[in-house]
């Protein structure tokens, strides 16, 4: 399947649809404190999205995947699954929403720090926010998709953290994980990667390790991700929209606004 252009009616539908998935991360902010289970906190998504927003959770059932929301704590890189572990001061964790309305998805997702943190802990969301960004300021049409790749690696080179090389954003649009693939390192192929065109829809989601890039999947739940090192783990994402001269973020907070 080759990279779909969306057309306004689309692109308009990709914006609801990122707005509610950006809505569902400022809802849950309050919640997600010293105490709570990650199990309550796929609970209140789940409701909000269903009876608020009248839409779907989309990874409900995706290949199987068994709650409604990703709950990434600490070394545990993406995919988490909520369940009764609860959280605790110093934690970090990446809660990853995505939503289906009127057939098109939104996904995004954010770090939360519980309590006070350690230094390691704040310096790993802050490289993988950085990465996010230097990654969606790149996006305009004319460029090699692999741009955005090759400037996310370097920031986390000179920042002495590894970009996770196992996982990666995607297309996004009536399909949940759609074409292309979009990498987060410089993978060597940058001048074979596609050009971008005004109305794609894609997702950026670095994911940045504190330790080594490598890392390994539950043999238990056979979903969650975590570094082989055991190294800290931090990620963001927002769905992008390429326009005339740049970018839309699709998924963009009220408290993204300010700065
Ligand atoms: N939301 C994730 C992404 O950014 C995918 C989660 S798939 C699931 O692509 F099955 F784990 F939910
Ligand atoms: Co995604
Ligand atoms: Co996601």
């Amino acid at each position: 399947m080759a990279i779909t252009i969306k057309t306004a009616e689309q692109i308009e539908k990709m914006r609801i649809a990122g707005k509610l998935a950006a809505s569902v991360l400022e809802m849950i902010e309050p919640h997600v404190k010293t105490g709570v289970t990650t199990g309550y906190l796929d609970q209140l998504c789940h409701s909000y999205i269903v009876e608020k927003l009248n839409a779907i959770p989309a990874p409900l059932n995706y290949n199987g995947f068994p709650k409604s929301i990703c709950t990434s704590i600490n070394n545990v890189v993406c995919h988490g699954i909520p369940g009764e572990k609860k959280l605790k001061k110093g934690d970090i964790i990446n809660i990853d929403i995505t939503v289906i309305k009127d057939g098109f998805h939104g996904d995004t997702s954010k770090m939360f720090l519980i309590g006070k943190t350690s230094v390691k802990a704040r310096r790993i969301c802050k490289v993988a926010h950085e990465c996010l960004l230097i990654g969606i300021e790149k996006v305009k049409p004319g460029i090699h998709l692999g741009e955005i790749g090759r400037a996310i690696g370097a920031h986390a080179k000179a920042k002495d953290c590894a970009v996770v090389r196992d996982y990666c954003g995607h297309g996004i649009g009536l399909g949940f994980h759609e074409m292309p693939q979009v990498i987060h390192y410089d993978d060597g192929k940058v001048n074979r990667s596609p050009i971008l065109e005004q109305g794609m829809t894609f997702t950026i989601e670095p994911m940045i390790n504190l330790g080594g890039f490598e890392v390994i999947t539950s043999k238990l739940d056979g979903w969650t991700v975590t570094t082989k090192d055991r190294s800290l783990s931090a990620q963001w994402e927002h769905t992008i929209l390429v326009t005339k001269n740049g970018y839309e973020i699709l998924t963009l907070r009220k408290d993204e606004l300010i700065s």
